[in-house]
């Protein structure tokens, strides 16, 4: 079977296919067509659809619409209601309801040749839900938790997967959700809402959780499932902070409350379904899932034994979540998730071509992984454009920025190459072997740098650069076998400065998707302070343009 996945609606629009039961591609519209997020999640932009995305997926399999055998959207029309009846303020609803409704006929002229009839509407959070619950490397049945800003009527799912079955055991009804509540606390703390929650998230560290008391009289877990979250004064607690205003300790003390309600009701969620479920092992999906903080402990506080989160744990992982529903649906096998590199990928000749298309000084060294290595201990900064793209928020050694990790000052010099706010943290990937004797206090192996670690006492004074206030980093474990390169470049840089880590952060300026083409990678490189960019088996160096370092 030959499945198309579409993400549209709300956030992060993105592709995903599948070909018997084997994820082929997955992508992010915003790779394309270079705006972050793909669009804003308004009603008004409800119908921009994935057509980029969509139509590389297929181009990258050889595949034309026609020749699919369903299609699926993250959402189903069928069970909108209307705001009224939720409780929401939602005046514009009605205008997502009907391009929901309209999106078969949007995606036949997107992609000519698509047969409406065979698009599928996904619910919402079963898509969530399928793309942990099915992607995950369990081997067999899982507990599944879904937490976001909302779908048709809910903003959670409590379900278990057995036979690769879902069960939905509960599922909370807006006007509740933790993901929403979130989103109000980032947009009063002065941040983008449905955007910039990990900065709330990174400014928790900064602060105490001072108002917790008055946030838990208005959220709370009931007890049977579900969970309140609605009455919250924000303005009674701190004044909100405009974007241009410095953040001061009462923004982080906010931060810090909202944090901590979060993960209390997690808990309280997670340890009802694990007596619910009677399962050990949870996988996690939904935009509230890329919280790596609240994660972390739920992986160490809750009572499952194994917790699994899937790289685009947002909105974008819906393209993928209905795609697998469907498969499933239509007794496809299969195929356990391997990695992230799901998107596009280029030839070296391609990758050649384009430079000389750039006119551009570039050599090839024998080595590219053991010339980057070298370079970072030279205390470079080095862009690292290899393979496949990632399929979700985070770089994993596909679309980096690399540094060294001993230096601390390279913490501000990352920050202001991608013109971030200081408080940022910038996190490590670190040999899989090592990681243990470093990093503590979260699941290894740590591929998708979706959970935080404690750095050993020892080792935080030797790689300063990656070590949060708060004495934690979002590491992520390397394994030869899945990343060679990557791999030999880490343990290069071990032999030349004696630490098996590397400062890694997402390969982009501020505000702006994450490089995805050669032409993409020239113009970050062109437009920051980056010495070295590695680029396939080719390097060019900052020097080489004249400028120096
Ligand atoms: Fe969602």
């Amino acid at each position: 079977m030959r499945i198309l996945g579409i993400n549209a609606l709300y956030h992060d629009p993105a592709a995903a296919l599948l070909v018997d039961g084997r994820i082929s591609a997955a992508a992010e519209e915003e790779r394309f067509s270079r705006r972050k997020h793909g669009k804003r999640p308004v009603p008004f932009a409800a119908w921009e659809l994935p057509e980029l995305a969509a139509a590389w997926c297929l181009d990258s399999a050889g595949l034309r619409p026609e020749d699919l055998d369903a299609i699926t959207y993250s959402f189903d029309p069928s069970l909108h209601l209307a705001p009224a009846e939720l409780g929401v303020f939602d005046p514009w609803d009605e205008l997502r309801h009907r391009y929901a409704v309209t999106a078969p006929d949007f995606l036949a002229t997107a992609l000519p040749g698509l047969d409406p009839s065979k698009v599928r509407f996904v619910p919402h959070h079963v898509a969530h839900a399928a793309s942990a619950g099915l992607a995950a490397p369990f081997g067999g049945d899982c507990a599944v938790l879904v937490l976001d800003g909302r779908g048709e009527q809910h903003s959670h799912l409590a379900g278990v997967y057995s036979g690769g079955n879902l069960q939905t055991l509960y599922s909370q009804q807006l006007p509740h959700s933790l993901g929403l509540l979130y989103e109000d606390g980032t947009q009063h703390l002065g941040f983008l809402r449905s955007s910039d929650e990990y900065k709330v998230m990174a400014l928790a560290s900064y602060g105490k959780p001072r108002h917790l008391d008055y946030l838990r009289q208005h959220v709370h877990a009931t007890g049977d499932g579900g969970f309140r979250t609605v009455g919250v004064e924000w303005d009674v607690l701190t004044k909100k902070r405009e974007p241009a205003q410095p953040w001061g300790p009462e923004h982080a003390d906010l931060a810090a409350s909202l944090q901590a309600v979060l993960e209390e009701v997690l808990h309280d969620l997670a340890t009802w379904l694990y007596e619910q479920s009677g399962s050990r092992n949870l996988a996690l999906a939904g935009g509230v899932a890329l919280n790596c903080v609240a994660n972390t402990k739920l992986w160490r506080d809750s009572p499952f034994e194994q917790v699994w989160v899937q790289p685009a744990a947002g909105d974008a992982g819906t393209a993928l979540g209905g795609a697998l529903s469907a498969a499933q649906d239509l007794g496809d096998p299969m195929a356990p998730f391997t990695g992230a590199d799901l998107g596009r990928g280029w030839s070296d000749d391609e990758i050649e071509q384009v430079l000389r298309t750039a006119r551009l000084p570039f050599d090839r060294p024998a080595d590219i992984a053991q010339d980057v290595a070298t370079a970072l201990a030279d205390d470079s900064i080095v862009a690292w454009v290899q393979g496949r793209s990632e399929y979700g928020p985070r770089a994993l050694g596909h679309r980096s920025l690399m540094a060294h990790p001993g230096r601390e000052a390279n913490l501000q010099r990352l920050n202001d190459v991608k013109g971030r706010e200081q408080f940022r943290p910038v996190a490590p990937m670190v040999l899989a072997s090592r990681a243990s004797e470093l990093f503590s206090g979260g699941p290894m192996p740590s591929p998708y740098m979706l959970f935080v670690h404690d750095v050993a006492p020892e080792w935080q004074q030797r790689i300063p650069a990656v070590v949060h206030v708060d004495g934690t980093a979002r590491i992520q474990t390397v394994d030869p076998a899945d990343e060679p390169l990557v791999a030999r470049m880490l343990q290069s840089f071990e032999q030349q400065t004696g630490l098996p880590v590397v400062v890694n952060t997402s390969l982009n300026t501020a505000g702006r998707p994450m490089v995805d083409s050669p032409m993409d990678a020239l113009e970050c490189f062109g437009s920051t302070p980056v010495d070295l960019l590695a680029i396939g088996p080719f390097a060019v160096r900052r020097p080489a343009l004249g400028s120096g370092r």
